[in-house]
Parts: C-alpha cells; sequence; structure tokens
C-alpha cells in the first residue's frame, strides 16, 4: 500500500528557534520515514506579516538550511517554496469560492494575530490565509499535517474546503489530520507563552552554547525566588519548562531542588543550557556543513521544487477535469 503523505510548512522568518523544532520540526523528522512527506516554504504566507521582500530569498535559504541541519532528508522529503509553483495560486482561486466570508471571520488565528501584532487594517490576505494553507495542504493531497497546536484552526478550514470540493464536483482530496507533539509549545525567554522572533525571546537553533548560557541567565524565572535557600516553584518558571523538554534525566531532582531551595537559579539555567546545547550541538555541526556548499543547497531546493511542481501538475488536472475548467 502507498505510504500516506504528509505535507507541512512555516514561513520563512529566518533562522529557525527550539519553539519552532519542539513544536513541528523534530516530529516532521521523526515521521518522514513512514510518510511520505513534503515540507513546503511558505514565502506568501510570510506576506501576510511582512511586505517588505528584501531578505526573503535569504530568510528561505536560512530557514532550509535549518531543516536540513536539524535532520530532514531532502532524498526522502521535497522541499520547495510554495512561489515557485503557480499551481498554489490556481488552487487558492478556486478555494476561495467554498468558503464563507462569516466563517473565515470565525478563524480564532485571525483574531489572535490581530491582538498581538496590533494590526488596525486586515487585509485580504488575512482573511484569506486559511484558505491558501488549504491549497498547500491538498494540491499535494496531504492526508496528515504535523504542526503546532497553534495551527488546528487552520486544519480544520482545509477539512471543510476538502468536503466542499468533493459534494460539488466529485472525490479527489483527503481530509486532512492534524498531527500534534507532545510539547505542542515551548515558552519564550521572557516568561511569556510562546516563543517568537517578532518578542524578541527565542533561542535560535544555530546559537552557540556561549550565546544560549548568556541568553539563559537573563531568562525570568519565578519572581518569590530571589537567591539560593528561596524555595521556588517550577511550575510558573520557563527555565523547568526547558528541563521537562531538553533535561528528562534529571527533571525530577530539579524539581525537588528548586522547591526545598537548595537548588539556586543560576545553577538549574545552567545544567539547562548546557543539555540545550548538547541536543543543538550535531545541528551545529551540520549547519556548517552546509553553509560551506550552498550549491548543494540550491540543488536540494531545485530538485524538491521539481517533485513538488510533479504532483501539483497532476493534481490541478484532476481537480480542472472534474469541474470542466480548461
Ligand atoms: N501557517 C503555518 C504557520 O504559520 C505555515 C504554513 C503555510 C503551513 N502553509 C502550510 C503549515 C501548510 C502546514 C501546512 O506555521
Amino acid at each position: 500500500m502507498a505510504k500516506k503523505r504528509i505535507l507541512s510548512g512555516m514561513r520563512p522568518t529566518g533562522k529557525l528557534h527550539i519553539g519552532h523544532y519542539v513544536g513541528a520540526l523534530e516530529n516532521w523528522i521523526k515521521l518522514q520515514d513512514e510518510y511520505e512527506s513534503f515540507h513546503l516554504i511558505a514565502d506568501y504566507h510570510v506576506l501576510t506579516t511582512k511586505l517588505e521582500t528584501n531578505d526573503i530569498y535569504q530568510d528561505s535559504i536560512d530557514m532550509l538550511i535549518d531543516w536540513l541541519a536539524a535532520g530532514l532528508d531532502p532524498v526522502k522529503s521535497p522541499m520547495f517554496r510554495q512561489s515557485k509553483i503557480k499551481e498554489h495560486t490556481e488552487l487558492h482561486l478556486l478555494f476561495s469560492m467554498l468558503i464563507t466570508v462569516n466563517r473565515l471571520e470565525r478563524n480564532p488565528t485571525l483574531k489572535d494575530q490581530i491582538r498581538d501584532l496590533n494590526i488596525e487594517q486586515v487585509i485580504y490576505g488575512h482573511l484569506g490565509y486559511p484558505v491558501l494553507q488549504s491549497a498547500d495542504i491538498l494540491l499535494y493531497k496531504g492526508n496528515a499535517v504535523p504542526v503546532g497546536d497553534d495551527q488546528v484552526p487552520h486544519i480544520e478550514i482545509s477539512r471543510e474546503i476538502a468536503r466542499r470540493f468533493n459534494n460539488q464536483y466529485g472525490n479527489v482530496f483527503p481530509e486532512p489530520e492534524p498531527l500534534l507533539t507532545q510539547f505542542a509549545r515551548l515558552p519564550g525567554l521572557d516568561g511569556g507563552a510562546k516563543m517568537s522572533k517578532s518578542l524578541n525571546n527565542t533561542i535560535l537553533l544555530s546559537d552557540s552554547p556561549e550565546v544560549v548560557k548568556s541568553k539563559l541567565k537573563k531568562a525570568v524565572t519565578d519572581p518569590n525566588k530571589i537567591r539560593k535557600g528561596d524555595p521556588g516553584n517550577p511550575d510558573i518558571c520557563l527555565v523547568f519548562a526547558y528541563h521537562k523538554k531538553f533535561n528528562d534525566a534529571e527533571v525530577q531532582e530539579i524539581d525537588s531542588g528548586c522547591r526545598s531551595g537548595a537548588l539556586g537559579c543560576v545553577d538549574c539555567k545552567m545544567r539547562c543550557a548546557a543539555k540545550i546545547s548538547l541536543m543543538l550541538e550535531p545541528i551545529i555541526e551540520r549547519r556548517k556543513y552546509y553553509e560551506q556548499r550552498m550549491d548543494e543547497v540550491e540543488d536540494i531546493l531545485r530538485q524538491g521544487e521539481q517533485r513538488a511542481k510533479l504532483v501539483a501538475e497532476e493534481t490541478m488536472a484532476e481537480v480542472r477535469d472534474k469541474m470542466k475548467l480548461g
């Protein structure tokens, strides 16, 4: 039986952080044997938050290198830019007929974005964001979409669009399922719920051990634990959240050391930094390899785009045929 297919993507905002890794990338890497995986650089979607495009190519390449460095295998999984496959725009347009404005206005991520980014004028691109994302997924007939929990409302919209299309014109699309990770979200270094470049609270996958240490030194911890000896509450501490993810073996001891006061925040942070850097070490090594071989990186992208294009053309031919469009 043919393998099920994954389609997932990220907006190219430059170098990735450990929140991207934990929320999605780690999962992509685990799943690439079990599924046929397609990974998309969403360079149309990124325009919804950044109209200025001078860095768009470099940001895409930086992200691609992080994907490769983290362990995505370009032989198994094509990686490609959305803007290179024009079928995305065509399917987006057709899908825009199959969903109401009202439904899109109820999309909770739209409301979050308006609030978080202080958007005063909502452009059409914001409203249509999940319609384009549906085209991304369904163009490759994605069965599963490994993403962070914030993307689940978009997958729901793509399921609705797939159903609508299939009922109206005949069966073409599967209804995609979200695949979530256990640690769907890492808090930011400022203690905020989310790590995000625009909030400037990230640890990058490319950060050296020195940088990780200095970033963690400044991280916010339990405000009631001022010096070593004071009892702390790990449940509200972002450093503890990182220990839970990256330092499974010591997490019990850190929990009780923090609560009793025996473990000070500086020690706790340095132990955490060491574990994060241990995890990052092979990623940084592989990043160096690719940075020195830009021809190979560009080749990976070209080949990914060729493979994606074949699938996209095939799906669009089927869509036009069912819709009796030229
Ligand atoms: N909206 C996703 C994000 O911000 C990026 C994305 C674009 C995507 N197209 C996709 C994710 C298709 C999964 C599938 O993270």
